[in-house]
């Protein structure tokens, strides 16, 4: 059988998700069900997550999606064990409602509640996926986040490198609206990518050769927006060559900040037979992010780890399965936990 059960709930940004995750016989979890409703049509005319629309829509989406968040996993809530709801970091309108709902659950049921942390819920989610020891390093790039973590054990995070401005997918969906390509502007300015010439305009490489293991975006945005503004208006093949232009600098980037810190993660760890580097959130998805993560992991002998892309983009059974670690390992939190919108790891 698979026990603990723990019904999950995310609802920090913009997607509605439930999921119910156990820990099979053999020791390994199991994702019984994973139900996302984004809302990427609600937020569309907008080029971005207005939290207020946010807020209304989780309100409104998340008993049907817990409700099928059970059913797809053929469970009742008497078979749950504990109930895990995002706490924070994220919009605190949706925060609100996810952590709400899941607390009354937990509260008529007498489960014990888990107040998960999204980010812990992105960086174990390669152990969800993957028979995974600690310590290993993570590097999280999303719409919001762009990190790059030492995971040493549950609860044991250390922030090794940050943005210094832009998310990486912020900068992606920014250089997009700019470009008028529609939202989310990751997959858009990939697809336009794929018809350009990375060469043709000069972007800068902001930070690159810096011993510290920051990332900064701003810069390029920038510099994309000014050649935008000199070639207006712009050809088809202008806007391909600025995606391509952008998305090569944005890869570049990464690999070289990604190169530095597995040599740091090599010698803090000598004796590590495998290393790992596991990449999770949306942008890991980019094809030539991608490609640029293989180069950085062979040269240095590191194992690549990337859960499939549902996981990796935000989602329930990430929060399930942070809560599934956090229940085995005691650390539950009373129905007083606050919501806390900022909350680093
Ligand atoms: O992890 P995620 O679903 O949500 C959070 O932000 O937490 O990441 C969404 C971000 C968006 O900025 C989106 O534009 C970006 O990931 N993204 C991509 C791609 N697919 C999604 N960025 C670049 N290339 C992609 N193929
Ligand atoms: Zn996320």
């Amino acid at each position: 059988s698979v026990r603990p059960l723990v019904l999950g709930i995310e609802t920090s940004c913009d997607e509605t998700a439930a999921s119910v995750v156990g820990r099979g016989a053999d020791g390994r979890p199991v994702v019984l069900s994973n139900v996302v409703l984004s809302q990427i049509e609600e937020h569309a005319a907008f080029g971005g997550v207005v939290p207020e629309i946010a807020a209304r829509a989780h309100a409104e989406s998340i008993g049907p999606i817990v409700e099928a968040g059970l059913a797809e996993a053929g469970v009742t809530l008497d078979e749950i064990d504990a109930v895990a709801a995002t706490s924070g970091p994220g919009l605190v309108g949706g925060l609100i409602v996810g952590a709400l709902v899941g607390k009354a659950i937990a509260a008529s049921r007498q489960l014990p509640f888990l107040a998960v942390n999204h980010l812990e819920g992105h960086a174990l989610t390669p152990r969800l996926t993957d028979a995974l020891a600690y310590p290993y390093l993570l590097l999280l790039v999303s719409g919001g986040h762009t990190q790059i973590l030492l995971v040493s054990g549950l609860g044991q995070y250390e922030r090794w490198g940050t943005t210094i401005d832009d998310a990486l997918g912020e900068a992606f969906d920014k250089t997009a609206k700019l470009l008028e390509l529609p939202h989310p502007g990751g997959p858009s300015v990939e697809r336009m990518a794929r018809e350009g010439d990375a060469k043709r305009f000069d972007l800068p490489r902001p930070l690159r050769g810096e011993k510290r293991l920051d990332f900064s975006f701003s810069g390029l945005k920038t510099a994309v927006r000014q050649i935008a503004l000199a070639h207006a208006p712009l050809s088809e093949q202008d806007v391909a060559d600025l995606c391509a232009g952008f998305q090569r600098a944005a890869a570049e980037s990464v690999r070289d900040r990604v190169t530095l810190a597995l040599a740091r993660f090599r010698e803090a760890y000598p004796g590590l037979e495998h290393p790992v580097l596991a990449a999770a959130g949306g942008v890991a998805a980019n094809g030539e992010i991608r490609a640029a993560l293989r180069e950085a992991t062979e040269r240095q002998g590191v194992r690549l780890v990337s859960p499939p892309l549902a996981l990796c983009t935000d989602n329930g059974a990430m929060i399930a399965y942070a809560g599934l670690e956090r229940l085995e390992a005691g650390l539950t939190d009373p129905l007083s936990a606050p919501v806390r919108p900022r909350w680093p790891l």
